[in-house]
């Protein structure tokens, strides 16, 4: 918990699980029941950090090593924790974040070969370590999310996304380690079937969350 007063939930998981589409599910569902609903996402949410994001995620040049990668990441998140999320947790609003540390965990640290605890302590510079209450983790089988990609932008994708599968298959994997180390926090859900059936899966988790 944050002790604050509002809640803070982030949604992971690797690319093409049907987070933005959750996320919009889920804020309509938590505003209809009258509370006020915040959503943004990472790297982003600021003109700060959307000014870094286009820089991290550009395919021109010759990008970024992993450890100025970090930075950059921890940089946007940095801002936009600042200015935006900890503002709007402090007056009760819900805040749904797509993407948040865990993000620079699973792909920073799993995929590009930085610690956990380098990535946290970046965290705890940038932003104090705030940690989200609840972090819903989307999962599904490999093979699902190619496919889904392959619709999106027909498999291309930004400098990120258009690492290897390996880089990917790491990703999914520290996102599972996460989960299994700290279920208090995060809730995994399972992210095949319809977008009205996984949505149902995440409210079914957020009930004690729920006023
Ligand atoms: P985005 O288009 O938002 O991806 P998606 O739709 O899959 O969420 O691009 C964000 C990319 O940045 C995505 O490939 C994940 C990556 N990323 C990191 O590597 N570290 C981070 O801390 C965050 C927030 C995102």
């Amino acid at each position: 918990m944050t002790g604050l007063p509002g809640q803070f939930i982030a949604l992971e998981g690797g690319e093409g699980v049907g987070k933005s589409t959750q996320g919009r599910m889920l804020a309509d569902a938590l505003r209809a029941r009258g509370l006020e609903v915040v959503t943004t996402r990472e790297p982003g949410g600021t003109p700060g950090a959307e000014a870094i994001r286009a820089m991290l995620l550009s395919t021109e040049g010759e990008g970024w090593g992993a450890r100025a990668e970090a930075l950059l990441f921890a940089a946007a998140r940095a801002d936009h924790v600042e200015k935006l999320i900890r503002p709007a947790i402090a007056r009760g609003a819900w805040v749904i974040c797509d993407r948040f540390v865990d993000s620079s965990r699973a792909y920073q640290g799993g995929g590009g070969g930085l610690s956990d605890a380098e990535v946290l302590d970046l965290h705890r510079i940038g932003s104090g370590g705030l940690l989200p209450d609840l972090t819903v983790l989307l999962t599904v089988p490999p093979e699902v999310s190619a496919q889904r990609l392959a619709l999106r932008d027909g498999g291309t994708g930004d400098r990120i996304e258009s690492r290897g599968a390996a880089y990917h298959a790491r990703v999914a994997e520290a996102f599972r380690s996460f989960a299994v180390q700290a279920p208090d926090r995060f809730a995994e859900i399972d992210a095949v079937g319809s977008p009205a059936d996984v949505h149902s899966r995440i409210m079914a988790r957020l009930a004690g969350l729920l006023p």
